[in-house]
C-alpha cells in the first residue's frame, strides 16, 4: 500500500473519530478559501510511526489567524491569536456542531506557515510568512519536519522534503541544519527525549553538533530549561536520559557539574522504583501516574534529587521551580529530611498509620516520596509502610461534617478542627470503619472533653 493510502487509513483508525472528522471539515474550509492546510510536526511523526498522539497542530499556507476565526464562525468556540507569530489557538466549544462530540475544551493550534530567524543564538525567534517547505526546514529534527495535507483532494498526502520517514525507519534523530542546536540549545534535551522515547539515536553528525553546542545551554532561561526537564523526566526512561546528557557533556551547563555520581544515580533509581512499583496499585496521586504522562508529578523528584546537593542547591531549585506546587516540594523535602522527631520515630519502630499521619499529613506526596528516596538505610518494609500510608491518605472517608456535629449538640468552636483532626487519625488507623463507628467515636470524644 502506498504510504499516502496507509496514512489516511491510519488517521481514521488512530485518531479519535471527532478529530478525524474535524480535519475533513477543516480541509474543506481551506478549499473554500483556496489555501493549503496541513497537519504538521509531532502528530505526523507519530502517525508514521504508529504511536498515539492527540495534539493537533495545523499549518496554513495563508493567514492562520484569519482561518482560525473562520472556523470559529462556522463551528463556534473561541480564538486566541498572536499576530506577531502568526499563530492562533482555536478552543472548540463544548457543544460542538460536528456529527460527533469533540472532547470538551479541545484546543487546536493553527499557524501561518512561517520562517524564523534569530537575532542572536538562544534568542526567541523573529518570524515571517513563508512556504510550507521553509516552515518545515526551521524545525528541530527530520522526524518532526513532515506534514500531511488535509485539503480534500490530497487528504492524507505525506509531505516529507527532508526524509523524516526514512529516518524513522532507520531510527535516527537528525537535525535539518548545522546551526539548529546553536539557535535553540533546548533541542539537545529534545533530541535525548526522542532518542529514549523511541529507542532511536542521533546520527554521528547530529551528535557531534550537539556536543559542540552544549555550552550554549547556559544561556537558556531557567523556565525553558525546567520545562524541558519536566518533559524529559516525565517520560519512561528518565535515568537513561540523564546518563545520555552526561555523555554529551550537558550537565556541566545545566547544574554546573559534569559528572552525575553513582550515588546520585542510585537515589534517582530508588525514586523511580518507588513511583513505578506503586503506579499499578490503586494510588491516584499523579506522582505515581505512569511516566509518559504529561501531567505526572514524578519529574519534580528527579529534578530535586539532581539539584539539591549542589552549591546553592536550594536557591537554584527555587529559581527553576515552575509553579507553587513545585516550590512547596522544594521547601518541604528539606524540612522532612531534617525532621528529627519523625526520623527518630520511624527508625525506632514500625509506625502506625496514625503516627505517620500525625507527622506527614501537611506534606505533599512528592515531598514524602523524595524523602524516602533520599534517606539512607531506610528498610524496604518501612518505605512500603509509608507508601501504604499515602494510599490510605487518599481515601480517608468523610463520615462526619460540621452539620452532624451541630445536630449532636456541639456548638461551632475551635474544638471542631481538633475533633476532625483526631477523627482523621482514628479513621486512618483503621479504628473507624463506618458512619456508626464515627458517630459513636464522636459521642465518646465529647464526653471525654
Ligand atoms: N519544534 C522545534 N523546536 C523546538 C520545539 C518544537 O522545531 N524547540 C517543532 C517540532 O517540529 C515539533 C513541533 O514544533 O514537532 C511541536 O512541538 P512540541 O509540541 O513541543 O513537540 P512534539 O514534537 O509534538 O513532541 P511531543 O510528542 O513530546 O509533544
Amino acid at each position: 500500500k502506498p504510504l499516502e493510502r496507509k496514512l489516511k487509513d491510519r488517521m481514521k483508525k488512530q485518531m479519535e473519530l471527532p478529530i478525524y472528522q474535524l480535519l475533513l471539515h477543516i480541509g474543506e474550509k481551506a478549499d473554500e478559501i483556496g489555501v493549503n492546510a496541513y497537519i504538521i510536526g509531532g502528530v505526523v511523526r507519530d502517525l508514521v510511526i504508529g504511536y498515539p498522539n492527540e495534539d493537533i497542530d495545523i499549518v496554513i499556507e495563508g493567514d492562520g489567524i484569519q482561518f482560525a476565526n473562520l472556523l470559529a464562525e462556522q463551528y463556534g468556540g473561541t480564538v486566541r491569536g498572536h499576530e506577531k507569530f502568526g499563530t492562533a489557538t482555536w478552543k472548540l466549544p463544548n457543544e460542538c456542531l460536528l456529527e460527533t462530540m469533540c472532547r470538551p475544551g479541545l484546543k487546536i493550534d493553527i499557524t501561518t506557515a512561517r520562517r524564523e530567524y534569530y537575532d542572536y543564538p538562544a534568542a526567541l525567534p523573529n518570524v515571517e510568512r513563508s512556504t510550507l517547505r521553509e516552515d518545515l526546514f526551521r524545525r528541530d529534527f527530520t522526524i518532526n519536519a513532515m506534514a500531511i495535507q488535509i485539503n480534500k483532494k490530497n487528504f492524507g498526502m505525506l509531505i516529507d522534503y527532508f526524509h523524516g520517514s526514512k529516518d524513522i525507519k532507520e531510527k535516527k534523530i537528525k537535525v535539518l541544519y548545522n546551526l539548529s542546536f546553536v539557535e535553540d540549545p533546548t533541542r539537545i534535551l529534545r533530541a535525548v527525549r526522542f532518542e529514549k522515547r523511541f529507542g532511536y539515536a542521533m546520527d554521528k553528525q547530529t551528535r557531534d553538533l550537539a556536543i559542540n553546542s552544549v555550552d550554549k545551554i547556559s544561556s537558556v532561561s531557567e523556565v525553558r530549561i525546567s520545562n524541558e526537564l519536566r518533559m524529559l523526566f516525565n517520560e519512561q526512561h528518565p535515568i537513561e536520559s540523564i546518563q545520555r546528557l552526561s555523555e554529551l557533556g550537558a550537565w556541566e551547563y545545566i547544574i554546573g557539574e559534569g559528572v552525575i555520581t553513582k550515588d546520585k544515580i542510585h537515589q534517582l533509581q530508588t525514586f523511580k522504583d518507588l513511583c513505578y512499583a506503586y503506579h499499578t496499585k490503586k494510588i491516584a496521586n499523579s506522582i505515581f501516574r505512569s511516566h509518559n504522562s504529561r501531567d505526572s508529578r514524578a519529574w519534580i523528584g528527579y529534578f530535586v534529587i539532581l539539584f539539591h546537593e549542589l552549591d546553592n542547591g536550594h536557591e537554584r531549585l527555587v529559581k527553576y521551580a515552575l509553579n507553587n506546587e513545585d516550590l512547596e516540594v522544594v521547601d518541604q523535602f528539606v524540612v522532612l529530611l531534617n525532621h528529627q522527631e519523625l526520623l527518630d520515630a520511624i527508625r525506632a519502630e514500625i509506625p502506625t498509620m496514625g503516627m505517620l499521619h500525625k507527622f506527614l499529613k501537611e506534606y505533599r506526596y512528592e515531598s514524602i516520596v523524595i524523602m524516602i528516596a533520599l534517606l539512607d538505610h531506610l528498610s524496604e518494609r518501612l518505605s512500603e509502610r509509608i507508601i501504604e500510608y499515602l494510599m490510605k491518605r487518599e481515601q480517608i472517608p468523610q463520615y462526619i461534617n460540621g452539620e452532624t456535629l451541630k445536630v449532636m449538640g456541639l456548638k461551632p468552636s475551635p474544638m471542631y478542627a481538633k475533633l476532625f483532626s483526631d477523627l482523621e487519625l482514628a479513621c486512618i488507623d483503621g479504628n473507624i470503619k463506618s458512619k456508626e463507628d464515627a458517630l459513636r467515636w464522636v459521642e465518646q470524644y465529647i464526653k471525654k472533653q
